[in-house]
């Protein structure tokens, strides 16, 4: 099987990324094996590549290989699995990296549990880029759990998972206000918010020009930390999707939201595929790249600016 991988002495940056061929793998108890066509290329990957998260991948081998999401093609299925999916399904996968185990990957095994079928109509390439932002945006809400009609911030409403919390909250009957750049506005307006307020550093204080008494919730996917506090109501809540730094006030309980709680929960992945399927969920690709320049994949996305996900396609064949 090929990879893209990074080896410890050459954490660093993007130019860190290389192939490796390792020994092909098999579908163990409960697991199933996919042929990988398509994994995104999410900001948390460079956490793997720049050995930030070096002591997670204490008594495993390199190379190290990121990625948490993958779309393929079933090929394996191993005793006991408990799943309906079969050999030749097109399905979608939450991954977990560990050592040499990563979404970078022509070839995985995962748990049946984080494996779905991919939604109709969809590509792989597309589908790719739901498993774990559209999982987190779920633990978020989730987590936040205000009522329908209630009010929800969203910072970094234009990127990936701002744009799926946008429109999950939305179906939950919340009312959104989120954040865009002058040249992001139509795009955020278009994934359902009910109010856009410019972005930036004072947005706290543009949510409370609108509402002045505060949001129930903010789900910070702009990682603002103390800055998006100061949109929410007394006794209301924050999501923060990277360590929250420094204490809450007023009240506020901030829940620090980690995806792979969700890791094993098949149902809501496949809830996020059927709202794929009606059209209130909508998978945004900016880019596509072979293996070989996942460097120039994980450059761009560096650099800031992308609106939708890159994803690397392993195979060509076209699903
Ligand atoms: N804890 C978990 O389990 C978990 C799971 C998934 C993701 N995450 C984290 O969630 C964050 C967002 O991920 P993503 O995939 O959505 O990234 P993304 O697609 O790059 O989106 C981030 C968005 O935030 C915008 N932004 C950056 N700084 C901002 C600011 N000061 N004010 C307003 N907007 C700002 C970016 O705009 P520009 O492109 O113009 O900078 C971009 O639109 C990342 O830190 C990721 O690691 C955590």
């Amino acid at each position: 099987m090929r990879v893209v991988g990074v080896t410890p002495d050459a954490y660093g940056g993007p130019e860190a990324l290389r192939l490796f061929e390792l020994p092909d793998r098999h579908a163990g108890p409960g697991k199933v094996r996919i042929a990988v066509h398509a994994a995104a290329v999410n900001p948390t990957d460079s956490v793997v590549r720049s050995g930030l998260g070096h002591d997670r991948q204490r008594g495993t081998e390199p190379p190290f290989v990121p990625g948490m999401d993958v779309a393929g093609v079933i090929d394996e299925i191993g005793p006991d699995a408990t799943t309906d999916l079969a050999v030749g399904d097109r399905v979608m996968a939450i991954v977990m990296p560990r050592g040499s185990h990563g979404g970078y990957s022509d070839s995985i095994v995962l748990p049946d549990s984080s494996v779905v079928r991919v939604p109709a109509g969809v590509s792989l390439v597309e589908a790719a880029t739901l498993p774990m932002n559209g999982l987190t945006a779920r633990l978020a809400l989730d987590l936040l759990a205000v009522p329908p009609g209630g009010t929800l911030a969203v910072t970094g409403a234009a990127g990936t998972l701002g744009g799926y919390v946008v429109q999950l909250a939305g179906q939950d009957g919340l009312s959104v206000l989120a954040d865009a750049s002058k040249e992001d506005e139509e795009l955020v307006r278009s994934l359902g918010a009910d109010v856009v307020v410019r972005r930036g550093d004072d947005v706290a204080a543009r949510i409370r020009a609108v509402l002045p008494g505060g949001v129930d919730a903010v789900v910070d996917t702009a990682l603002l930390g103390r800055l998006a506090l100061a949109a929410v109501r007394d006794g209301g809540g924050l999501a923060a999707v990277r360590p929250f730094s420094g204490d809450s006030e007023r009240g506020i309980t901030v829940h620090q939201v980690w995806v792979r709680e969700y890791r094993h929960e098949r149902q809501k992945l496949d809830r996020l595929r059927r709202q794929v399927e009606s059209g209130t969920l909508t998978p945004r690709v900016a880019g596509v790249y072979p293996p070989e320049q996942a460097n120039v994949a994980h450059a761009r996305l560096e650099k800031g600016g992308t609106r939708g996900r890159l994803v690397l396609r392993f195979r060509n064949q076209p699903v």
